[in-house]
């Protein structure tokens, strides 16, 4: 079994640029806005990611969606890491949203390859036996997810979420998953996927959105870790340090 990961690796960090860079630096010399390349105990996060799909022995390639700009940079700084994989390290450009980044990235994938997982590269803290789980599941099924149950009471709100929502209705939780990555697919199928999610101009956030939209495909879930966290606002760095040293305590 060939199964390829694509670690989306492209985005500017918007959501972290909101908080305000130590006085006297530029959200970018502080390392502030780009979090798959903030510096978790002196490596970047990307690379925290990519130790995690090098020692799960069920990953045989690994693509990065990067910029143009960072794209010799980085295989320079994946090229050691990688060098145990079974398969090959590939960098590709991304685009200018996730779903591109992706799309952009199936397209560097081996003709053979059996299944494809996607993962955000700024979630360093999924577990090797979820991930081997989740690709057992597709494996069977040709598709699942990694999702974890909320622990929250959800709302449907209308008006902005940031100011001025109202409740509008509660969502039951029994029937609710908040969605995590890895998600894993037979190449086929999630290229179908993105092909129609094109031709309709549909814009998702994760590949599950896109390939919920094909007839005939049901994707499993499999229940993952809370400590899977993307890495998103300032404050998540605190929890990560604390997430990384409690990882080498074990
Ligand atoms: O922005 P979001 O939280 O959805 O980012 C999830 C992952 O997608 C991150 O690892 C980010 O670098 C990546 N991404 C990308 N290309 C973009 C935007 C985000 O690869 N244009």
């Amino acid at each position: 079994m060939k199964l390829a990961v694509i670690l989306p690796a492209a985005g500017l960090g918007t959501r972290m640029l909101k908080a305000a860079p130590p006085k006297g630096l530029s959200a970018e010399s502080s390392g502030m806005s780009r979090k798959q390349f903030m510096l978790l105990e002196g490596a970047p996060i990307l690379v925290h990611t990519v130790r995690k799909f090098v020692a799960s022995p069920v990953v045989h390639d690994i693509v990065v969606a990067v910029r143009e700009d960072d794209i010799d940079w980085v295989h320079e700084m994946l090229e050691p890491e990688t060098r145990s994989l079974f398969g090959a390290l590939k960098v590709v450009a991304g685009g200018n949203s996730r779903q591109e980044s992706v799309e952009n990235a199936l397209k560097a994938l081996d003709p053979d390859t059996d299944l494809v997982a996607v993962h955000d590269a700024v979630r360093p803290f999924i577990e090797l036996d979820t991930i081997r789980k989740v690709v057992e599941e597709a494996y069977t099924t040709g598709a699942a997810i990694v999702g974890i149950v909320p622990v929250d009471t959800v709302k449907q709100v209308s008006g902005a979420q940031a100011g001025g929502a109202k409740v509008r209705s509660t969502i039951s939780r029994e029937r609710l998953v908040l969605a995590q990555t890895p998600q894993v697919f037979r190449p086929e199928i999630l290229r179908r996927a993105y092909e129609l999610a094109r031709t309709d101009n549909f814009v998702g956030t994760d590949e599950s959105s896109l390939v919920e939209r094909l007839d005939q495909v049901e994707i499993s879930v499999v229940l993952g870790s809370e400590r899977n966290i993307k890495i998103t606002r300032p404050g998540d760095m605190d929890l990560a340090r604390l997430f990384f040293e409690q990882e080498g305590r074990k």
